[in-house]
């Protein structure tokens, strides 16, 4: 396995719920190493169009090296909820026909110990999707409150052993700060007075270190509304996530989108505004037994989509 390599998750199911035709205009929210971007690009035609985004430098540098020199797409690095400001900068908004997002880590970020996503392997302590913006885990690790750290571990990662964790936290690093994964992964597991089968202690803590470092959930939630004006009606919004706590962000977004707004009774308001904006297209979608077998990280992943409607669009 190489640096530049991840196996792309839901890739057929993704490229069907996005509809792609040769002259759409379609979003890769999260480029990471491609692999959903490539087969987008295969479909597309000649007046077709990709606008790629990731936060992260290396996958950028990833996108430019092997589609840079493509006239249909354009390679942002940024975090995706700028995507409806880029979006109506070029004059795109209410004409992209298919917008896709792959949440999470690619496994090129998981792999590089130098990152400091993994517990398994020695690496300083940084989690930064972005390591050229905001606080590193480190950083933050050491400088938190004890009740601060008890709610990222408890709200992000569903962690019992939240508040022991924090205070051996606390404890350890007013002896030496905490700088890298194997310390915290060590502090957590002597912390946790019992084990879960088959998963390593310190794997809910690393979750929510990560989702919280790079605000995660926050970068969903304001980004999920901003699709709705970019999309043209007919234009798909396909999301695939791997934890429920982004599962639950973008099912209850697409329902109540689905439903129509539900606005005060009593307020004088066009009848348009309670119109469902977009519609929900099928079930949630998850990996097949031999998808699964083959790329384990697919075990997690769901495919949800939906449509926009023709409601209040321009
Ligand atoms: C699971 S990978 C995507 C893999 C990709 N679909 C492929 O097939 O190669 C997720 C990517 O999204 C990026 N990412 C996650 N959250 C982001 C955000 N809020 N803004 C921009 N990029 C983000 C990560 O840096 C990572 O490269």
């Amino acid at each position: 396995m190489n640096e530049h390599h991840h196996v792309p998750v839901l890739l057929e199911e993704a490229l069907q719920a996005l509809q792609v035709k040769d002259d759409g205009v379609y979003v890769d929210a999260t480029y990471g190493r491609g692999g959903h971007a490539q087969k987008i690009l295969e479909k597309i035609g000649e007046r077709g169009r990709l606008l790629m985004f990731d936060r992260d430098p290396r996958a950028c540098e990833d996108a430019r090296r092997r589609f840079g020199a493509d006239a249909r797409v354009s390679i942002q690095q940024a975090p995706f909820s700028t995507i409806g400001r880029m979006i109506e900068g070029l004059g795109l908004a209410g004409k992209i026909n298919g917008i896709l997002f792959d949440l999470g880590v690619s496994s090129p970020q998981l792999d590089d110990p130098g990152r400091g996503f993994s517990f398994r392997a020695e690496g300083p302590l940084d989690m930064r999707m972005d390591p050229g913006s905001g606080e590193s885990a480190a950083d933050w690790l050491n400088r938190a409150e004890e009740n601060e750290i008890v709610r990222v571990l408890r709200d992000y990662g569903e962690e019992r052993f939240a508040r022991r964790i924090a205070r051996a936290i606390l404890r350890e690093r007013s002896i030496e700060p905490i700088a890298t994964t194997r310390r915290l992964a060590e502090i957590v597991a002597r912390a946790v007075p019992v084990r879960e089968k088959s998963k390593d202690p310190a794997t809910r803590t690393f979750q929510a270190i990560r989702l919280h470092v790079n605000r995660e959930l926050e970068e969903l939630t304001a980004v999920l509304p901003q699709t709705v004006p970019a999309l043209a009606p007919g234009g798909r919004l396909a999301v695939i996530s791997f934890h429920s706590l982004e599962d639950r962000l973008v099912k209850h977004f697409m329902r109540v989108e689905a439903k129509g707004r539900e606005l005060p009774p009593g307020l004088p308001v066009r009848h348009d505004q309670f119109r469902a904006r977009l519609k929900v297209i099928g079930k949630a979608i998850r990996a097949g037994v031999v998808e699964t077998q083959r790329n384990p990280r697919a075990r997690s992943a769901v495919l949800r989509v939906a449509e926009r409607t023709a409601e209040g669009a321009a």
